[in-house]
């Protein structure tokens, strides 16, 4: 069977199903998106992202040919030799994630598989179990039901926002775990072209400098998902790691940059993910190393280390209306400028934003906020509205006469600012810095950063 034959079902459109079937279609194959929103179905018809993602909207459209949208499971579901669950997974109170939209989209694919060979992926982070869970589903729900006709697949997505087009197609491993041969040789067949160094890849995403194929790991059902959540956490850990050794620096006088930089020589240790700053925010990490602690609950079983990740992660960011009320204790009428609400550069995620938290106690301290982002303006708008505050349309609207400044998300705009001219426009020159974007000092006005003394910077 050539690669073009296989054709694949995508449900959930969320930035995991589109990556994903923009990615597949990109491969060559027949891809079919399913949504039951109605407005995001529309949109991707006329070639338009319901999000923000670099380089996923060009690709969309180059491979608009072997795209098509619908709300309609029958539409998809028969034909389709591979079927993506890609639904959300919200955590509900106490940690555990709210599997309804699984449970809902099994079994509409149930209801419509055909009685032939048909592999269901689990693309969406779920707990682990849910594998096993899913194929009953499918079993009680199908109504063209045969025995061993459809294996159920664990194929988690460890893509990140704003490099979710170069993520899915240059991955650093593809996780496959299933309890049936059958399943992993359907899937190797699926990716094929991605485990292939000779591959041309689409020209909108060129194959990076020095790229070697992913590693092809194969697993059982179980292990694949315990991996996306042992992976989110642990990630998550490194940078409550870092977080809480740039505390210390800053009692000690050391320099987060330098004691980072110096560590992550070490192989075992690595550069990546060690940056100081407002913490992690975004769906993924709080909502994953929540969800593994209440798995943990349910066995009785404690998870101290992602406990206090967690409670490092929560530190951090009151840390930084602190370290502003070290140079202004009275915020009252105080004119606070925020530069970034995305929780990180690239996308117009809001999910979980650190920027968010900030801005909330700044008001509720009777400041007046005036915030810019290059693109969550709009978002922010929709999301935020509970939130009081200014929008800027340039940094340098944001900044004027403002009496301090929080940088929030490290945009490469506000990286490659002159703070000399940024800061001559406001009434007091403070900065805090929490992404510590700021990396040569300005002649004058004070500079706070994470994990870095305030006097290495200026004042
Ligand atoms: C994360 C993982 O990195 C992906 O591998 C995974 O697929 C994804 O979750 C998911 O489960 O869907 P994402 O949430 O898009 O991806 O963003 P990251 O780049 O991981 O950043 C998460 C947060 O950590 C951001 O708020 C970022 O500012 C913060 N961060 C990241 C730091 O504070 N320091 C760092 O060194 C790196």
């Amino acid at each position: 069977r050539s690669t073009e034959a296989l054709k694949v079902a995508v449900v959930g459109t969320g930035y995991v199903g589109m990556g994903t079937a923009v990615m597949l279609a990109s491969l060559g194959y027949d891809v079919v998106g399913v949504d039951i929103d109605e407005r995001k179905v529309e949109m991707l018809r006329r070639g338009e992202l319901p999000i923000y993602e670099p380089g996923l909207e060009d690709l969309l459209r180059a491979s608009a040919e072997r795209l098509r949208w619908t709300s309609d499971y029958a539409a998809a579901i028969p034909e389709a030799d591979v079927i993506f669950i890609c639904v959300g997974t919200p955590p509900m109170a106490g940690g555990a994630p709210n599997l309804q939209y699984v449970a809902e989209a099994a079994q509409s694919v149930a209801r419509h598989l055909n009685g032939k060979l048909q592999v269901v992926v689990n693309k969406s982070t779920v707990p682990v179990g849910t594998g096993d869970w899913v194929s009953r589903l499918l079993e009680e729900h199908a109504e063209n039901y045969h025995a061993n006709r459809y294996v159920v697949v664990s194929n988690p997505e460890f893509l990140r926002e704003g490099t979710a087009l170069h993520d899915s197609l240059y991955p650093d491993r593809i996780v496959l775990g299933s309890d049936r041969p059958q399943g992993i040789a359907r899937m190797r067949e699926l990716y094929a072209p991605l485990l292939d160094q000779t591959f041309t890849p689409p020209a909108c995403a060129p194959r990076p400098e020095g790229y070697t194929v992913p590693e092809l790991v194969t697993t059982s059902l179980s292990s694949a998902e315990m991996i996306k959540y042992a992976a989110n956490a642990f990630l998550a850990l490194k940078i409550s790691f870092a977080n809480e050794i740039a505390g210390l620096c800053e009692c000690v006088n050391a320099d987060i940059l330098e004691v980072t930089y110096g560590i992550g020589f070490d192989r075992r240790i690595g550069h990546r993910f060690l940056a100081a700053g407002a913490g992690w925010g975004g769906s993924c990490f709080g909502k994953d190393t929540s969800a593994l602690i209440s798995t943990g609950g349910e066995y009785g079983y404690a998870m101290p280390i992602l406990e206090a990740a967690i409670q490092i992660n929560q530190r951090q960011r009151h840390l930084v209306v602190n370290k502003l009320q070290r140079h202004l204790p009275r915020l009252q009428g105080k004119r606070v400028a925020v530069l970034g609400l995305a929780f990180k550069p690239n996308t117009d995620d809001l999910r979980d934003a650190p920027a968010h938290d900030c801005i909330a106690r700044l008001t509720a301290l009777g400041a007046k906020v005036r915030v810019h982002d290059p693109v969550a303006l709009a978002a922010a708008r929709r999301e935020w509205s509970h939130l009081k505050y200014d929008e800027a349309q340039s940094v340098e609207e944001a900044l004027r006469g403002a009496d301090a400044v929080l940088v929030m998300t490290e945009w490469p705009e506000y990286c490659a600012l002159d703070w000399d001219v940024a800061l001559s426009g406001m009434r007091n020159a403070l900065v805090i810095d929490t992404r510590n974007v700021i990396r040569t000092r300005p002649r004058y006005g004070t500079v706070e950063q994470i994990g870095r003394r305030p006097t290495l910077m200026g004042a």
